[in-house]
């Protein structure tokens, strides 16, 4: 720590802090416009001005030391602030009584009021541009940019989209996406972050133009007549007075506009934000505070919520009667559905009943879910759709290092000194968590390795991308792992200190020879061997997976091979290090951690334990079965069987994201009685007795867990549309019907009832995860959580981690004459899963309208295809028919498609399959038929979807250029010290003699016209 002084004031202060950090801590007021804590100095405004030693220097640029005495009131400071303000003026114009950022946030707006500015001294020049509206979500207003540069900031090196730049050289520079392009045909990915960072109106949501004023929706003749009386006013009134009407309509909208927060429902990234709603209006999303993504969103969190108030939404019970739906009273339906669970019981046991949870729904619900399934109808029949993606990874974590979670956070992947992405399609499933890794490796030198059939963005921006053939990841992983042991690259510390079994586990790689593995993955041995060494190089690897390797027949032993590759190099137990299975849904690893499964209860304790069952029994007040029910595999087996009868899913679309889709409705329509909850009436409802409408996430409150074992709360935004209800009542209300005598008021009282029988969830409490406060597990009693999973031990017996020897397996479904292409499938950035709320947002299905098939150039050519083509697909399983889009991002007889098509579901494709250990269906591991259809229509994909666009990187909003214009000068009197170093940005030193002559060439100049920059 040192001191320094603020306007006389002492004040403690890190060595090398900011010093525009230290000023705001003080809480001395001072300008500046283009500064956002999380985006770092950009010094395009010059609003910071500070004296400093008689210099003026930009606070947001300058580190302090220790006994600097910084003055931010100095005259010679202040006129740098009004001058660079003014000059700010020129390009803005200040309409904020009918303007819709008027909302107490905006930055321009608020500056003027702080510097008290009451007239202009630089007239405002409107610029040769037309306001861009290309874009579905959000618009750019080129007359209200201040060019700030926040938005290239971020889109550069935030979001690593790299669409943004400025001209900085043109006569009217703006911003500029894809260097000139519109938006809507641009590489940007509508994520939002340039929205918003943007200070002002430049930038804004289409969802608040018109909609967050009082006066905003005015005609836009009659908004252009109110915006000229103002200019005309102005000199004569001063904006003093046109300001205090503005507070005033500004305050009045804070009766009507509400803030609240939520945590996405989309993917385990887990981002959280506000909601600001009026009415049953989303008016936007706007990201700061969450913990795991600050001011960072995708394209779904941000702009993909339309679907909450989609005019489809159940929002009666439906019963089934004479093979039609007919619309029932609540009481009716749950009568129902209680007598029939009851009867079916009665007849044939608890084990006729099956139940699914949703990994969408809340940790709260899927507590009910399985104590209703255990604790009132008497089963461990209890699953959730961790089975159909993420169960592998957990198996592989279990073996090897004892916890079934990431172990680390999303910035200890930032740290790594290489990061490996293996079967992952990070920027597109993941998108926020790979903005990271995209920062990490554009800005601060971390490499990266990916592992895919695909060449997708991560790919493409990998140091080292490997190819390998479909299902041998576990083969190259191993062969990597033998090679570093046998050439006495492992870390023979870590080894001997933390791990077990490592004998055996050298054994077991017998097999694994790099020369194997190089023809058995279709790798050469030098890529492999660069691996190697990459890996023994780099100051801590993490490892990312996902689908690409959990949906195989291998894929628990994939996940382990993994682990042990983590282990011999020494790679957990410290930032930078570790496993990270990065889960899909919003909420799977908590459906899970809390209790949705067949063989644990909450906080993976096993139904086998006797002191664990008599924990739950005591406080249940029930007798529980002890021995491990049904997974979903299992389960439909059961149907087909006969020996379940009756199955209960909320929020799980089984029809279409089950594998082997056919056979799936097949095993459906052979229950006799089925209960399907959801918020529409999917695909899978079709198969149902009774219908419950559900409500989303925004009409309920309760807690999710990310990918990062983060737990975090979402507060009610809605009230539950018509007769809609939260899922953790319907619950309650089904079990109170079968005898429970449940009394929760609030989700908080059933946490208060998981933390009390777990010890992993001890201490948390909704007070301790109030508004963007989180935890993440395992959280100690009084309240100490681990973001980092292992520092002291790892979570088997004896503390140590254990290698775990994996064997080779075969992929099954292998292609073959009649079946001659391998078909792969994932997710796409604009859509969810199978497309039940993503395909309801308007936005989302102009970008990505239908499914498709990927086809590789050199397939296509021999085949005949072009974009657009129609194909028909045929495997052993089913058959689909879908347009083609040729691409390179998938090699030879390789093919994609898209998870998400309710009407050509890429499942009718898929086999029953499963891994060997935990019955996720290999999805993965599919051979298909290709026939050429006669028709050729439109490409699948329009032209405005953002990978038609062509990205202009560079290191920034890299202002030197626009310093370097002539009619540029440092506002004040030009001594100005530059001296940025933060973050490894820019350092440039003291401004020398030659800046201080073209400043002052620049003043001349700017004598005779006005200064715009
Ligand atoms: S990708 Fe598009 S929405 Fe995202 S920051 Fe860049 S320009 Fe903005
Ligand atoms: S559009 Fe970009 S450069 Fe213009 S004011 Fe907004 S953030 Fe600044
Ligand atoms: S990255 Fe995932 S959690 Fe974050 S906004 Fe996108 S879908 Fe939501
Ligand atoms: S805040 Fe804009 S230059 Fe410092």
């Amino acid at each position: 720590m040192i001191s320094v002084a603020i306007d006389g004031i002492a004040q403690q202060a890190t060595s090398g802090e900011r010093l525009i950090d230290v000023i705001n801590r003080a809480g001395a007021k001072l300008p500046q416009v283009c500064y956002h804590p999380q985006l770092g100095p950009i010094q395009t405004c010059d609003t910071c001005m500070v004296e400093i030693n008689g210099r003026l220097a930009r606070a947001c640029a300058t580190t302090v030391s220790a006994g600097m005495v910084a003055l931010t009131q100095s005259e010679k400071a202040g006129a740098a602030q009004h001058e660079a303000f003014d000059r700010i003026l020129s390009n803005h114009v200040l309409y904020c009584t009918v303007c819709d950022n008027d909302n107490g946030n905006c930055t321009i707006h608020n500056t003027e009021k702080l510097l008290a500015i009451e007239h202009q001294g630089i007239p405002y020049h409107s610029k040769p541009y037309e306001e861009d509206h290309t874009n579905p979500f959000y618009r750019y207003d080129p007359q209200q940019c201040i060019l700030c540069g926040r938005c290239v900031e971020a889109c550069q090196n935030v979001e690593v989209n790299e669409t943004l730049s400025i001209n900085w050289e043109d006569p009217h520079p703006r911003v500029l996406w894809d260097g000139g392009s519109t938006i809507g045909e641009s590489s940007c990915v509508s994520c939002g972050h340039c929205v918003t960072v943007c200070p002002c109106n430049a930038l804004m949501e289409k969802s608040m133009l018109g909609h967050a004023g009082f006066l905003t929706a005015l005609p836009k003749p009659v908004l252009s007549g109110m915006i000229d009386v103002v200019k005309a006013i102005e000199p004569d009134i001063g904006y003093g007075a046109i300001l205090q009407l503005s507070e005033a309509e500004s305050r009045m909208r804070e009766s009507r506009i509400r803030r609240t927060k939520t945590v996405c429902t989309y993917c385990g990234v887990g981002c959280s934000f506000d909601i600001w709603t009026k009415d049953r209006d989303i008016l936007k999303v706007e990201p700061l505070e969450g913990p795991t993504n600050g001011i960072s969103t995708c394209v779904k969190g941000k702009f993909g919520w339309d679907y909450v108030n989609s005019a489809d939404r159940l929002t009666k019970p439906l019963i089934r009667e004479d093979g039609k739906f007919r619309e029932a009273s609540w009481d009716q339906a749950l009568d129902l559905v209680a007598r029939r669970f009851s009867e079916i019981k009665a007849r044939n046991g608890p084990d006729s009943l099956a139940f699914i949870s949703s990994s969408k729904c809340t940790n709260e619900e899927s507590y009910l879910m399985q104590k209703l399934a255990r604790a009132v109808i008497g089963t461990n029949n209890m699953d959730n759709c961790s089975r159909y993606c993420q169960a592998p990874a957990t198996a592989g974590l279990f073996r090897t290092v004892g916890y079934g979670g990431d172990s680390g956070s999303i910035r200890d992947i930032e740290n790594a000194g290489l990061v490996i992405i293996i079967g992952s399609n990070t920027a597109e499933s993941h998108p926020v968590l790979a903005t990271r890794v995209k920062s990490a490796h554009k800005l601060r030198g971390q490499k990266l390795i990916v592992s895919d059939l695909r060449e997708h963005e991560m790919a493409k921006r990998a140091d080292l991308f490997l190819h390998p053939e479909p299902g041998t990841d576990i083969v190259w992983l191993s062969a990597v792992s033998r090679y570093l042991l046998e050439n006495g690259l492992a870390n023979t510390k870590f080894l001997n200190q933390w791990v077990n079994g490592l004998d055996e586990y050298k054994k077991s790689l017998a097999p694994f020879t790099m020369e194997f593995a190089a023809r058995t993955c279709g790798l050469s041995e030098d890529t492999l061997n660069k691996v190697a060494h990459m890996v023994v190089e780099a100051d801590g690897v993490c490892i990312l997976w996902a689908m690409g390797v959990t949906q195989h027949t291998m894929g628990s032993d994939t996940s382990t091979a993994i682990s042990n590759l983590l282990l011999i190099t020494g790679n957990y137990m410290r930032t930078g290090t570790g496993a990270y299975p990065l889960r899909g849904h919003n909420n799977v690893q908590g459906a899970s951690d809390h209790g949705a499964m067949p063989n644990f209860l909450t906080g993976y304790q096993s139904v086998d334990d006797p002191e664990v069952r008599a924990r739950f029994e005591a406080r249940w007040k029930v007798q529980l079965p002890s021995t491990k029910g049904l997974d979903n595999y299992d389960m439909l087996e059961a149907v087909r069987k006969g020996t379940v009868k009756a199955m209960y899913i909320f929020g799980e679309e089984t029809s279409l994201v089950d594998t082997n889709a056919n056979a799936v409705c097949d095993a459906l329509s052979q229950l006799e009685f089925f209960v399907m909850q959801d918020i529409f009436f999917s695909a899978t409802c079709r198969f149902a007795d009774v219908v419950l409408p559900a409500s989303p996430s925004l009409e309920k409150e309760g807690t999710f867990t990310s990918t990062e074992r983060r737990i975090q709360r979402l507060y009610q935004v809605f009230e539950p549309l018509q007769d809609s209800r939260p899922d953790w009542r319907i619950i309650q209300d089904i079990a109170n019907r079968l005898g429970a005598h449940w009394q929760y008021q609030h989700p908080s009282e059933i946490y208060s009832e998981i933390a009390s029988l777990t010890p992993m969830f001890a201490g948390v409490t909704y007070e301790r995860l109030e508004g963007f406060k989180s935890l993440q597990w395992p959280v100690a009693p009084d309240g100490t959580d681990q973001p980092l999973l292992y520092t002291k031990q790892f979570n088997l017996p004896d503390g140590k981690a254990r290698l775990f020897p994996v064997t080779l397996t075969d992929p099954t479904d292998q292609p073959n004459a009649d079946f001659d292409l391998h078909l792969n499938n994932g997710n796409l950035l604009e859509q969810f899963h199978e497309g039940n709320m993503t395909y309801r947002v308007a936005g989302l299905r102009e970008k990505t309208p239908d499914v498709f098939v990927e086809v590789s150039p050199e397939l296509a050519k021999e085949r005949g295809i072009q974009s657009g083509t129609w194909v028909q697909l045929t495997s052993r399983y089913g058959q689909v028919r879908v347009r083609a889009l040729v691409t390179d991002r998938v090699r030879g007889n390789e093919l994609f498609m898209p998870m998400n098509s309710v009407d050509s579901p890429v499942n009718r494709l898929t086999s029953s399959h499963t891994d060997l250990v935990t019955h996720t269906p290999a999805y993965k591991e599919a051979s298909v038929h290709l026939r050429v259809l006669p028709e050729v229509g439109e490409s699948p994909l329009p032209r405005v979807n953002s990978r038609f666009g062509h990205p202009t990187p560079q290191r920034g909003v890299e202002v030197e250029r626009k310093w370097r214009r002539s009619d540029y000068s440092v506002p004040g009197n030009g001594l100005v010290q530059i001296q940025t170093d933060l973050e490894g940005r820019r350092n440039y030193g003291p401004t020398d003699s030659a800046d201080h002559s073209q400043a002052r060439r620049a003043r001349r100049a700017c004598r005779s016209r006005p200064c715009r920059l």
